[in-house]
């Protein structure tokens, strides 16, 4: 079928024009200018379909590179399936996740990602890929990684934090970096000094201090920046490209910028939450309910200026990309679990479906622009994780992957009315300018002025290449 999105500005990573979009089955085919005479034009006005996207943007579909549907965590599991998660994704633009599969210690790495084949297959309404997390470091997993390269999972996630469940020591670290130094593909690292923060948790619980907001200050911005240092350091020392997830505290933000402006192979990932939620509004509500915005790294202090810092890094381009690092845990019978321990409630903010929305807020305040709102939700994700040039930018042969969104729209953000398998929204009330009109997902229209057309099988997993951020 061709489909032809004609009168919207399309928006690309460096500049903003007046284009029509011409699609023909999965794939982008031309980009016309008005009054264009091409082979292109005379298809266009042949389409089957036309969308009029006059007055709106068209945008790439958004790429979220970190999301975890379905995880096992805290004593419980991710509230997100794939098929809920994927649908709640598409609502909200985004038409590519990369989630995180799962080995520990003691089990093969093979396994941990045919177990995220088989969760995923034939339920995702978008396109989907797989990072694998590496939880035990030894002989067979390194070997593991080669393999797993080749089938398209490029990039490794590794922690310095949750000693017990998925931490490595440094020596582990150094020695999977060197295999991706050899490998090619992306370390991702949760940069927190875990062993450190477990004993600043068990003195915090002996004084009584049990609230949902220790969770935070019992993970001070110290123990983010000193681990950020090490995995920088190690990472150096390896030759290993580095890509450091969910960073909070604007003084490991600032240490990463030290590496990049030394032409170091860094890169820092950080997510709405961090952007928009504090420890004074959110984590330190009355009695119980700062457990809704427990997640690690954690939220920081407004006053402390984290939000502004942040921003000011997506503008220097010392952060890359945003993304959700997806995570939804219920309040009844999953956050609960934590009732009077806050070490025992499950880390995680579900956020996959307002991602694109929220940071087109910086586009309305004037922090970003429209530009770079595209560069760190959609391509930079893309070329990072080997994406590129299929998924993440509107250009001729890549996938028919996009968005119209209306600037004139408004949207008010709440569990009411979004799709996530949440039974809270961490944005309750949040009134979002701008919002998600259509979405093609591979050349088929997935979401109609809010409502899902897509199939839970459309999806399809992607083998990835290589990122292409390194230097
Ligand atoms: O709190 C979080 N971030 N939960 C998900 C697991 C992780 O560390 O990314
Ligand atoms: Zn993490
Ligand atoms: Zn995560």
């Amino acid at each position: 079928m061709t489909v032809l999105v004609r009168g919207g500005l399309v928006v690309g990573p460096v500049s903003a024009q007046p284009m029509d979009v011409l699609i023909d089955g999965e794939k982008v085919v031309a980009l016309l200018a008005a009054g264009d005479a091409s082979l292109g034009a005379d298809l266009a006005s042949t389409a089957e379909r036309v969308i009029d996207a006059t007055g709106k943007y068209v945008v790439p579909g958004g790429v979220d590179v970190h999301t975890h549907m379905e995880l096992p965590f805290g004593g419980t599991f991710a509230s997100d399936t794939f098929e809920t998660g994927t649908i709640a994704a598409a609502h909200g633009g985004t038409t590519t996740i990369v989630d995180f599969a799962v080995q520990r210690a003691g089990e093969r790495v093979q396994d941990g990602l045919a177990a995220w084949h088989e969760k995923a297959r034939g339920n995702c309404a978008i396109d989907y890929g797989f990072h694998q997390i590496i939880g035990g470091v030894d002989d067979e997993s390194l070997k593991a990684m080669d393999e797993l390269v080749d089938e398209g999972i490029t990039s490794f996630k590794l922690f310095m934090a949750y000693p017990g469940v998925f931490f490595s020591d440094d020596g582990q670290i150094l020695r999977a970096m060197q295999s991706a130094a050899r490998n090619g593909s992306m370390v991702m690292m949760h940069a927190e000094n875990g062993t450190a923060i477990d004993v600043l948790v068990a003195q915090a619980l002996a004084r009584g201090e049990t609230a949902p907001r220790y969770h935070s200050l019992t993970r001070p911005w110290e123990t983010e920046e000193e681990a950020t240092h090490r995995a920088i350091m190690l990472a150096h020392l390896t030759g290993a490209p580095l890509y450091v997830v969910h960073m909070s505290a604007k003084q490991a933000v600032s240490t990463l910028a030290q590496a990049r402006g030394e032409g170091w192979n860094v890169f820092g990932e950080t997510c709405p939450q961090y952007l928009y939620l504090s420890l004074e509004e959110h984590l330190s509500q009355p009695g119980f309910e700062g457990a809704k915005w427990v997640c690690s790294t954690p939220l920081r202090s407004s006053a402390e200026g984290h939000q502004d810092e942040l921003w000011r890094y997506l503008r220097t381009g010392d952060l890359s990309v945003v993304s959700t690092d997806h995570c939804p845990f219920c309040f009844k019978e999953q956050k609960e679990l934590g009732l009077g321990d806050f070490s025992k409630i499950p880390n995680g903010i579900g956020g996959v479906e307002h991602r694109m929305d929220l940071l087109y807020q910086g586009v309305v305040d004037g922090r970003i622009s429209l530009s770079r709102w595209v560069e760190l939700c959609c391509t930079t994700p893309a070329r990072m994780f080997g994406l590129h040039p299929r998924k993440g930018e509107i250009l001729p042969g890549a996938d028919a992957d996009l968005v119209v969104y209306d600037p004139a729209a408004r949207t008010r953000i709440s569990v009411d009315t979004h799709h996530m398998n949440m039974d809270h929204s961490a944005y309750e009330g949040y009134e979002i300018a701008g919002g998600v009109d259509t979405v093609l997902s591979r050349g088929r229209v997935v979401i109609e002025r809010g409502a899902f057309l897509g199939t839970k099988g459309h999806g399809q997993f992607l083998r990835r290449g290589l990122s292409q951020h390194l230097v």
